[in-house]
């Protein structure tokens, strides 16, 4: 017998390029997972207006980055369906009726709002942005996706997803189904200057499409022990952002290397070539496959265009099925 497969649904913003921090907190996970799963990528074009409305030009780019980022880690345009948001009319129509459903001081009190909020330095919150959890839970539900690979920060959006169509499901007696994030096991990337985040607003990422050079340089600056002035210095990989990198991207050599700093037979800077090395290694098939979607971008819209297609085929058939229930259809 045949089952059904799960299938995913995750996404980006289209606010620039994609660094290591989403590779570790989703990309790796949805490309190993996109046999096994039915999977849905979305470029978040329309969540993207909401902080970023008024830098029209860096939003049409990053359609085109954010979806070469996909497909450089190897996510493969033979199976996995591309979407660009604003292209499928369904999510804004049951954007709205989502909306009955949640109040705005839930959304107030949504912990990743309120963050963002901070970093963004917004005090008086549009209605756009203060909704955008709603966008987001139309985002997964319009094709009934069961599972949401995402970093932690999303978590709290996710619950909000469940909560609405729980909701709307014992109102109006539909089944639509209630999704399930998916952590990656490391669901937060530092950044190398000392950060507890990698983020693009943060200006310490490692993009995805970084030369190997770019690379080298940032790996350079990185932040260490502070008390290892010089190499004789036994170092504290345990308290140093480098060995945390270690541990994700050298795992072979992670011990060998703490073992070594410790007892001052490595200094930082051979430590970070070594960093360099595994870093470059990761990225290089990367560049090989952005290299060539960079040289094929008619490809790449021609995939953006099919995907978007086939998310209103089906995005369409959920809206009637809702309207249905609402007794909203004559
Ligand atoms: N909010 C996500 C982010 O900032 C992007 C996103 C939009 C998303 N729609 C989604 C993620 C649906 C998962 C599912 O990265």
């Amino acid at each position: 017998m045949s089952m059904r497969k799960l299938r995913i649904l995750t996404g980006d913003r289209t606010t620039g390029r994609l660094h290591l921090g989403h590779y570790v907190g989703s990309l790796q996970n949805r490309a190993a997972m996109q046999h096994e799963f039915d999977t849905f990528i979305l470029l978040a074009d329309v969540q993207a207006l909401t902080t970023h409305f008024s830098n029209p030009e860096l939003l049409y780019d990053s359609i085109y980055d954010v979806a070469i980022d996909n497909l450089s880690v190897g996510l493969d345009p033979e199976v996995v369906t591309v979407i660009q948001q604003s292209g499928v009319h369904s999510i804004a129509e049951m954007t709205i009726f989502y909306s009955m459903l949640i109040s705005v001081n839930a959304l107030r009190h949504n912990p990743t709002i309120k963050t963002e909020a901070k970093n963004y330095g917004y005090s008086d919150l549009s209605y756009g942005f203060l909704g955008y959890p709603v966008s987001q839970a139309a985002d997964i539900t319009f094709c009934n996706a069961d599972v949401v690979p995402v970093g932690e920060d999303q978590v709290p959006h996710i619950e909000l997803t469940r909560k609405i169509v729980r909701k709307f499901n014992d109102m109006y007696h539909t089944s639509i189904t209630e999704p399930q994030a998916k952590l990656s096991v490391v669901s937060r990337l530092s950044g190398l200057d000392g950060n507890a985040k990698m983020g693009k607003s943060l200006g310490n990422a490692i993009y995805l499409s970084d030369t190997p050079k770019e690379v080298q340089n940032k790996v350079r600056k990185a932040v260490t022990d502070p008390a290892r002035i010089t190499k004789d210095i036994p170092g504290n990989p345990d308290i140093c952002n480098v060995a945390k990198y270690h541990k994700i991207f050298t795992p072979g050599e992670y011990d060998n290397i703490c073992s070594m700093c410790r007892s001052a037979s490595i200094g930082c800077v051979a430590c970070k070539k070594i960093l360099t090395g595994s870093l470059n290694t990761l990225l290089d098939p990367m560049r090989e496959k952005r290299a060539y979607y960079e040289e094929h971008k008619d490809e790449v819209t021609q995939i953006i265009h099919a995907g978007t297609e086939k998310a209103n085929r089906i995005g369409d058939e959920t809206v009637r099925m809702m309207k249905d229930a609402m007794h909203i259809s004559i």
